[in-house]
């Protein structure tokens, strides 16, 4: 059994308990099942494994930022392996990409791509390229994570796609390789991932007619997980939906996945710093874990499993899981029934593994939290926690 799981009374990731990790480690503090990281890749690796595809984990080698491509690069991946996404690249970030020849950038625009023209005529060299479309599709996730609508700042429609990777024909620092599309995050319906394929690759067909040499198409990522137990499709249903569509196109596959991978791999533990009554009968339980942890509850609404670390009592009551920091938005589940808690007890917010540790800030100047990976049994340091001295170097 991988991830996160109890063992007698008491909460333990890959079988390492969450206590002596709290104990080791001090609290907030997040801990990752690299077993179950590693069984979300396979399984998504294997549905796809009967066509020529390649995973781009979001947000290294799908880099969205000049950061992650230096991330990407440090952990490893060479330049040909990293796709560059992203709305509003600045020149100097289109130079770099340029020069260091990427697997393909992903322009947003047609102005985007005249600048990495330019670049790349300025180098001598034609940059791979590929242009995001945006396909107008609705994949009902919520409004501040989905990019595919029109209304979205992400891509260009169907419409001007054509046209302007016909004129990449005239443009001798390009090389048109891929289309990307990328609909948001957290969808857990497949007909629109469906329809944007469909879509992607009819366009390459058109192209390639027209003798442009699409290799691939890049699906993006934003296949959802299950936040609250309830059936949403798997790696399998996704591939078995769009597989068919891309089989005999003669195109290769690309996907960002991000949330899949890692989402459900992670719990955010915090220890109860203070409880004191509520309005009906409810609880505060204070945590010393906040939005500058994981925002994603205060930024829309999200909803994330909470659970005792090791239930003291049968005795459920109703609690408001909060956090220290001056916003009432600073709160991460209302009424939730748990065990009776006590100051000092731990509490696991899990599936915090995506959007979380990553979207981390210092805001109330508090330092960040530190990672902890459980492999094999051992306990491993991946992010140290973040000093007081580091927290405020930079400043005069
Ligand atoms: C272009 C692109 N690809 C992939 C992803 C990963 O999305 P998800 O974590 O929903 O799979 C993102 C996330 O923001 C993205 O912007």
């Amino acid at each position: 059994m991988s991830g996160f799981f109890r063992e007698g009374n008491a909460l333990v990731c890959d079988g390492v308990g969450l206590e002596a990790v709290a104990r080791a480690h001090g609290t907030p503090v997040y801990v990752y099942s690299a077993e179950s990281i590693r069984g979300a890749y396979s399984a998504l690796d294997t549905a796809f494994a009967a066509h020529p595809q390649r995973i781009h984990y979001a947000s290294a080698v799908d880099a969205n930022s000049m950061g992650e491509i230096e991330l990407a690069m440090r952990a490893g991946y060479p330049p040909s392996d990293i796709v560059f996404t992203g709305v509003g690249k600045t020149p100097e970030e289109l130079d770099r990409a340029v020069a260091l020849g990427l697997k393909a950038i992903n322009a947003e625009s047609a102005g985007e791509l005249e600048r990495i023209d330019r670049a790349a005529q300025g180098r001598g060299v034609r940059a791979r390229v590929a242009l995001r479309v945006n396909p107008d599709i609705n994949s009902g996730t919520h409004p501040h994570i989905s990019t595919g609508l029109h209304v979205n700042k992400f891509g260009v429609p169907l419409e001007r796609a054509r046209a302007i990777y016909r004129k990449m024909v005239n443009q001798p620092g390009l090389q048109p390789v891929g289309i990307h599309v990328h609909l948001g995050s957290q969808i857990i319906t497949l007909d629109p991932l469906q329809k944007a394929t469909s879509m992607v690759v009819k366009l390459a067909h058109e192209l390639r007619d027209v003798g442009l040499p699409i290799e691939y198409v890049d699906l993006g990522g934003g296949l959802g997980i299950s936040y609250d137990g309830s059936r949403v499709p798997d790696a399998e249903q996704y591939a078995r939906a769009v597989l068919p569509l891309v089989q005999s196109s003669g195109l290769s596959i690309v996907l960002e996945p991000g949330r899949l991978l890692v989402g459900g791999s992670c719990a955010l533990v915090a220890r109860i710093v203070d409880i004191k009554d509520g309005p009906g009968g409810r609880h505060f339980a204070v945590i010393d874990a906040s939005m500058t942890e994981l925002i994603r509850p205060a930024l829309y609404g999200a909803f994330h499993r909470i659970d005792a670390v090791t239930p003291r009592a049968d005795r459920e009551l109703s609690y408001d899981v909060v956090g220290p920091v001056c916003e009432s938005s600073d709160a991460f589940g209302e009424e939730r029934r748990l065990p009776a808690l006590e100051v000092g007890d731990l509490l696991a917010i899990l599936d915090a593994g995506a959007y979380g540790s990553a979207m981390g800030s210092t805001y109330n100047r508090r330092p960040l939290a530190p990672e902890v990976m459980i492999d094999g049994g051992k306990t491993m340091v991946i992010r140290r926690r973040q000093t007081f001295e580091e927290m405020l170097a930079l400043e005069n």
